[in-house]
């Protein structure tokens, strides 16, 4: 360090360092997610926030979640000062989350993390350290306006051929995950990434998707339910074999107005009918959090979900205005920390 270099320390992350870290600017485009998550995020002992201090002053700050019952450990949220970028801020906050993991997280067999295209040009640079892509998707940032809602919502020209979207319990998500032909069809990767966090199949991840303001719809194909409060009905045994469409939606405020995340998940070859059935559904839900609020929609759809039925339901939906400059493609690395050389409890 040369004299005119200020000292540069790193310690946990704490509940009353909120000011500190919102101070260090919004990023994801005024999407970022700290901002109203970052007190219950810090106090969850799943997670855990490293702070770059530079004479009392936050400069950096970056956070690990552990999924997957603690087999699973995603980094997110890195950020430093603009006026400190450049210094190897990022890097020394990247080693002191690995310490953490190292010394916290023994079970962890996998580390992980989502970017998007922007950062592709890294893919190189992951590769020599031991993580692989292993999950991509596209997505839309679509600018919500309340006032641009079709004035009798998503109901189509032919309400006979609506489908029916209905909201999914977290038992109905235990029974998909079991449901291994299903499970594989829905999820070829074996994992969900919603609102940039990857899941494994597995029960312990469910309270992260069904939490507040969190949960899933579905809708089915080739099926009658038997009973006339379809609405409320739970799926069972046979009717886990129709579904064709999952949406997982997560949903927030942003100083600038909410932001809606949606997950799409599909068989091959679902009809248009399907996500329109979702889009409309996940409507109603948003202005059940968020009545008659402007905000935004982001809409990331797995491969089994054509591109164009996305495009043509938002734009139904009066969804046509893009957010400016926003990423399109979510991709997933991961590396076994076996493979790396990482002690793995059993
Ligand atoms: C990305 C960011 C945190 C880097 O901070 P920094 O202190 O300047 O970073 P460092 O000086 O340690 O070095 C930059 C390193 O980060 C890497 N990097 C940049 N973006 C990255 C990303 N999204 N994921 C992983 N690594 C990334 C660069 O490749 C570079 O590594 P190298 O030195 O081995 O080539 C900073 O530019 C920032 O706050 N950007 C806005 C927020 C953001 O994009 N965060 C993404 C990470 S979640």
């Amino acid at each position: 360090m040369s004299a005119s270099e200020p000292e540069i320390t790193y310690r946990t992350a704490l509940l009353s360092d909120y000011d500190g870290v919102m101070a260090l600017g919004s990023i994801y485009g005024g999407r970022d997610y700290l901002w109203s998550l970052y007190k219950q995020l810090i106090t969850d002992p799943d997670k855990y926030g490293i702070v770059a201090v530079v004479d009392d002053t936050i400069v950096g700050f970056y956070m690990t979640s552990t999924f997957d019952g603690g087999r699973t450990v995603l980094k997110r949220s890195g950020r430093v000062s603009e006026q400190f970028r450049g210094r190897g801020i990022f890097h020394r906050l990247e080693a002191e989350l690995d310490k953490h993991t190292l010394q916290h997280r023994p079970r962890a067999m996998y580390d992980t993390f989502a970017n998007t295209e922007r950062e592709e040009h890294l893919g190189g640079k992951f590769l020599e350290m031991g993580f692989k892509e292993v999950y991509r998707k596209g997505m839309f940032h679509m600018i919500f306006k309340f006032s641009n809602l079709p004035p009798l919502g998503l109901n189509g020209g032919d309400n006979k051929q609506m489908k029916n979207a209905t909201e999914l319990t977290r038992d109905d998500v235990k029974l998909i995950f079991r449901t291994e032909d299903v499970s594989r069809q829905l999820f070829p990767s074996q994992r969900l990434l919603n609102c940039y966090m990857c899941y494994r199949l597995v029960d312990d991840n469910i309270p992260y998707m069904f939490c507040e303001r969190g949960g899933a719809v579905c809708t089915l194909q080739d099926f009658q339910y038997s009973s006339s409060s379809s609405s409320s009905q739970k799926l069972d045994n046979d009717s886990v074999r129709h579904i064709a469409m999952v949406t997982f939606y997560y949903c927030y405020p942003t100083p600038t107005g909410f932001l809606y995340y949606l997950d799409a998940y599909a068989v091959k070859g679902v009809s248009r009918d399907h996500f329109h059935a979702h889009l409309k559904k996940n409507l109603e839900i948003l202005q059940h959090y968020f009545p008659k609020q402007d905000g935004v929609v982001t809409v990331a759809y797995d491969g089994n979900v054509p591109m164009e039925h996305v495009a043509s339901c938002l734009e139904d939906a009066g969804m046509t205005e893009h957010m400016k400059d926003q990423e399109r493609v979510q991709i997933l690395y991961e590396r076994d920390r076996a493979a790396c050389g990482f002690p793995v409890e059993k």
